[in-house]
């Protein structure tokens, strides 16, 4: 049985804990422990998920014999607990980003190496199977060499004013959308950024009290000479038809594919929310026969094959051969989103386009 901890309980650790008690449901894993510095979220997640609660990650990782430990702490916290439980042989799989600093993510995979660790980042948008669909077609040749294209990720303003507040300041729409579609944009093109130009602004939450971009628009040339734009924000407003709006497209010698990454083709209109677009192969929510919750989705897969990947290690499979056959993001593409990430940030503020 794998037996898994989570540290960070709170609105994307709950999507993990939901995950996991699913899979324990099948008799694939036992969630036996969850972390959080908040006394309140870690008893009322305790209790809800039945796993020990511990309100310090290190005291949790020295008593419990994991497996696998899943991080959801802020941006900011990853890098202390993965460090930590490379060294205790736990796999890892951590929200993104992997880290905010280069140097962090390099500290992490050298510890995960050094341990012969599995170190999994969630970058989700490659389970999605519009995405898979996509890359399918790009390796098939059917748009040739991709010349240009871009991309759209926009929150709400609710998500940096509202949900986490505390620690928006430290983050930016770069390091909390902007990753997912560098990452997306690397794995479908297959290569590197090689240099970044980017602008941002600080308006409208920075009036608010959370000093941060608003928004970044950014050009980030790789190193198969693709030029892709990445248009990043957070301040759509409440009324916006979804939490979240995002796309891409992308242009080659021999084609073009445009992804709609949100509105899959629904619209609905309701009296008090007015007209909303939904992405339901994001994260979906059912019954089963026997009144189980079921929840499908890209959202979920993405966590659930960490689960997966301990399984085939446990069952002789080797690390190496299992990061060559699987679509998910392993430590060293969280370490390329991070260098574009940063990099974008020092572009806005040096003024000037820099080479990776
Ligand atoms: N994959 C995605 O699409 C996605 C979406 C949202 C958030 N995230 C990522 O997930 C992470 C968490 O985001 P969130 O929205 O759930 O944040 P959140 O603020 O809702 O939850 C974070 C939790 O971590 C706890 N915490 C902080 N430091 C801790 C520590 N040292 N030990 C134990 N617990 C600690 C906090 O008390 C809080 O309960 C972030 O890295 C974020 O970028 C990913």
């Amino acid at each position: 049985m794998i037996k898994l901890g989570v540290i960070g309980l709170g609105k994307f650790g709950t999507n993990i804990l939901n995950s996991y008690k699913q899979l324990e449901k099948e008799g694939i894993c036992k969630l036996v422990s969850v972390c959080d510095i908040n006394e309140k979220v870690l008893e009322e997640q305790a209790r809800r998920y039945n796993a020990k609660p511990y309100k310090d990650f290190k005291e949790m990782l020295e008593k419990e014999e994991l497996d696998g430990v899943a991080i959801a702490t802020p941006d900011p916290f990853h890098k202390e607990p993965a460090i930590y439980s490379a060294n205790k042989k736990i796999h890892i799989f951590v929200e993104k980003p992997l880290d905010i600093t280069i140097e962090g993510c390099i500290e992490i995979i050298e510890a995960c190496k050094k341990n012969n660790v599995l170190l999994q980042v969630d970058f989700h948008k490659r389970f999605d199977p519009f995405h898979i669909a996509i890359k399918r077609d790009i390796e098939e040749g059917k748009i040739g060499k991709v010349e240009y294209g871009s991309c759209h990720m926009e929150d709400k303003i609710v998500v940096p004013k509202d949900w986490f507040p505390n620690w928006a300041g430290k983050s930016s729409p770069v390091w909390f959308l902007g990753v997912h579609f560098f990452d997306l944009i690397r794995w479908l093109i297959k290569s590197n950024a090689k240099s970044v130009f980017a602008k941002g602004i600080k308006n409208k939450l920075k009036s608010l009290g959370i000093d941060t971009y608003d928004s970044v628009v950014t050009i980030v040339e790789f190193e198969n000479g693709a030029i892709i734009s990445f248009e990043l924000s957070w301040i759509l407003p409440e009324n916006f038809e979804s939490i979240v709006n995002q796309g891409f497209r992308l242009v080659g010698e021999k084609g073009i594919i445009e992804c709609d990454s949100q509105d899959r083709g629904t619209r609905v209109c309701y009296e008090n929310e007015g007209v909303l677009t939904y992405n339901p192969v994001f994260i979906n929510k059912r019954m089963d026969m026997k009144g189980n919750i079921i929840y499908t989705g890209y959202g979920i897969e993405s966590i659930t094959d960490f689960v997966y990947n301990i399984k085939y290690l446990k069952e002789g499979i080797k690390l190496e051969d299992l990061k060559n056959n699987s679509i998910s993001a392993f430590g060293e593409d969280g370490l390329e989103v991070t260098k574009i990430a940063v990099y974008v940030h020092e572009s806005i503020e040096k003024e000037k386009e820099i080479k990776l």
